[in-house]
């Protein structure tokens, strides 16, 4: 591929990106009433989550209508750029927020979804440092396919314990009792919530396409 044709992809997944992250923000911004680092780092991360769902569903997807075919190539910097949003939000979450979340939180009580988190991000980091053609012909094709398919399905699968096990004792307070009373519109769904539903879907499609594909053979 050109790198006039590389540029253009990188600039239409850079546009998607943009328009997720401002969505998220203005919806949690009306959720909360304000913005800062700590909200923002939300935001980096419901993106990058947003993402991947995005890259694991094309496959399934262009299974059902060829008219997904053209997002295949999308796939390689869609993952680029959710892994460095991702990073971000590793990087502030650890040393940005202390006050929120101070390094000893990550040792006790979030110990178990922070190690989901970590594992996450150096598969990722794995993945995105072998994206390229030279890595693709030192391992062989076939094998460099294999690991980024796997890498992307157990990165997923990674994160979504990170998010359920940190977060769903919040979910479960806010459908009994509803919102905090520090939210400007506490009726509004915890944005963690909605990246979770959307993750569900995901898990769901894919379940789908392995039993239609099953039932191919
Ligand atoms: C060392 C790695 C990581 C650390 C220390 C970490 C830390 C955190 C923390 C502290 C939160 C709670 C944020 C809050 O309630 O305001 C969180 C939430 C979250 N994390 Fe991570 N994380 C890591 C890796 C990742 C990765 C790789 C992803 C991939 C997308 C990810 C996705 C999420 C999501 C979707 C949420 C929910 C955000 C929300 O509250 O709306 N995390 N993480």
């Amino acid at each position: 591929m050109s790198w006039k044709n590389n540029l253009r992809d990188y600039a239409i997944v850079a546009v998607i990106s943009l328009l997720i992250f401002s969505i998220l923000s203005l919806y949690i911004f009306e959720r909360r009433g304000y913005y800062n680092l700590y909200i923002m780092n939300k935001v980096l991360a419901g993106t990058s989550l947003i993402l991947l769902c995005i890259v694991l569903l094309i496959g399934p997807l262009c299974g059902f209508s060829n008219r997904f075919t053209p997002w295949l190539t999308f796939r390689k910097e869609l993952g680029m750029i959710l892994f460095f949003l991702a990073l971000f939000h590793s990087v502030v979450s650890l040393f940005f927020l202390p006050d929120k979340f101070p390094l000893l939180y990550f040792l006790n009580e979030g110990l178990v979804s922070f190690v989901f988190g970590l594992s996450s991000i150096i598969l990722l980091a794995f993945i995105a440092i072998i994206s390229n053609d030279f890595f693709m012909n030192k391992l062989g094709a076939q094998r460099w396919w294999f690991i980024q398919r796997w890498g992307a399905r157990i990165s997923f699968i990674l994160i979504f314990l990170h998010l359920t096990i940190m977060k769903y004792k919040g979910w479960i307070k806010f459908f009994e009792e509803g919102g905090g009373k520090d939210l400007a519109r506490p009726y509004l769904l915890p944005a963690s919530f909605i990246a979770f539903v959307i993750s569900v879907i995901l898990i769901i499609v894919r379940i789908i396409d392995i039993i239609r594909n099953a039932r191919k053979k």
